[in-house]
């Protein structure tokens, strides 16, 4: 894997932090661009002198994320595409493997939500399993050729804190959650001695947008055990991923909580963090 240690990028830009692995040559895709996490992904990257390719939906203003990027000295290219649209996605890629060698993939794009199964629409659902799980999947085959065809690379799958355990009222986000945190570290070992170091972050809440916001504040002292900036988790998660890490549990909190999900036995950490979670339904829906 071509990599060395730079105190600066090749624009002369701000430093690089001190020893720290710079990517020499490839694209980073982060998809999910256009704001959150993605758009720090996306910026954080641009700021250690890295090239990107930026996906988020059409019409999402990713192309802003995209001219901040480049406005870093750095080439930053966007893309709008729905990513639940497979055929589409797909074709997408093909074009990407085309025209660019990419280096780094950050499957940052997902969804979530607070609903009692039974009061879901299909479309809800189907939303959620067709972000967290299958254009992860789709994403990472389709651009593997690409990143390990190069010098190497890396690849940082986002899942969540809630994969640690299963939750009432959320049962198919934590679920699609831990698929990521599953099948990031099975292709890591499968890609183990290739050159491609395959990395999942488990962020803790963090405000990103008003619907998560509105959530996390239902949740009252809960909802700040943990709480970080995505500024924060995304500095945190490329460091992660560039030391090859395989799991990035940001924040000495949400690290603390990982040790007890470990040894509270599931009968009392279920009802526990359901009842908890509960708080983000309407009051008749509580529990
Ligand atoms: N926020 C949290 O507390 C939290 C905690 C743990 C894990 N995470 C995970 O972190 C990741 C980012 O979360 P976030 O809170 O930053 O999410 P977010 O604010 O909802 O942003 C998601 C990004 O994905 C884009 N997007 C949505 N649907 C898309 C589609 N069909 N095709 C292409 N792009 C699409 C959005 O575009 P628009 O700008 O047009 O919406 C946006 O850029 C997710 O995987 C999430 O599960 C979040």
């Amino acid at each position: 894997m071509e990599l060395m240690d730079r105190k600066t990028d090749d624009t002369g830009n701000e430093a690089i932090r001190a020893g720290m692995p710079a990517l020499v040559g490839g694209y980073a895709v982060v998809t999910g661009a256009s704001s959150g996490l993605g758009r720090c992904f996306a910026l954080e990257l641009a700021r250690r002198g890295i090239d990107t390719i930026l996906l988020s939906l059409p019409g999402s203003g990713v192309e802003n994320v995209a001219r901040m990027a480049s406005g870093l000295g750095t080439r930053s290219i966007a893309f709008g595409t729905d990513m639940r649209d497979r055929d589409g996605l797909l074709d997408l890629c093909r074009e990407i493997n085309r025209k660019y060698a990419v280096s780094v993939l950050v499957n940052n794009v997902g969804a979530g939500g607070t609903q009692r199964l039974g009061d879901s629409s299909y479309e809800y659902l189907e939303n959620i399993i067709d972000l967290n799980v299958t254009s992860v999947t789709m994403m990472t085959r389709a651009l593997l050729p690409n990143i390990s065809g190069g010098n190497g690379g890396y690849i940082l799958n986002v899942s969540s804190m809630a994969a640690l355990s299963p939750i009432g009222f959320k049962t198919i986000y934590p679920a699609s959650k831990r698929f990521v945190y599953d099948f990031t570290r099975g292709l890591r070992e499968e890609l183990r001695g290739t050159g491609v170091s395959v990395s999942t972050i488990l962020p803790g809440p963090m405000k990103t947008n008003r619907d998560v916001t509105a959530r996390i504040e239902r949740q009252g002292l809960f909802g700040k055990i943990g709480l970080l900036s995505p500024e924060t988790v995304a500095r945190i998660g490329i460091d992660g991923m560039f030391s090859g890490k395989d799991v990035i549990i940001p924040g000495w909190m949400n690290r603390m909580y990982k040790l007890l999900a470990d040894i509270v036995p599931s009968c009392v950490r279920l009802p526990l963090v359901s009842r908890v979670v509960s708080r983000e339904l309407d009051e008749d829906n509580r529990i």
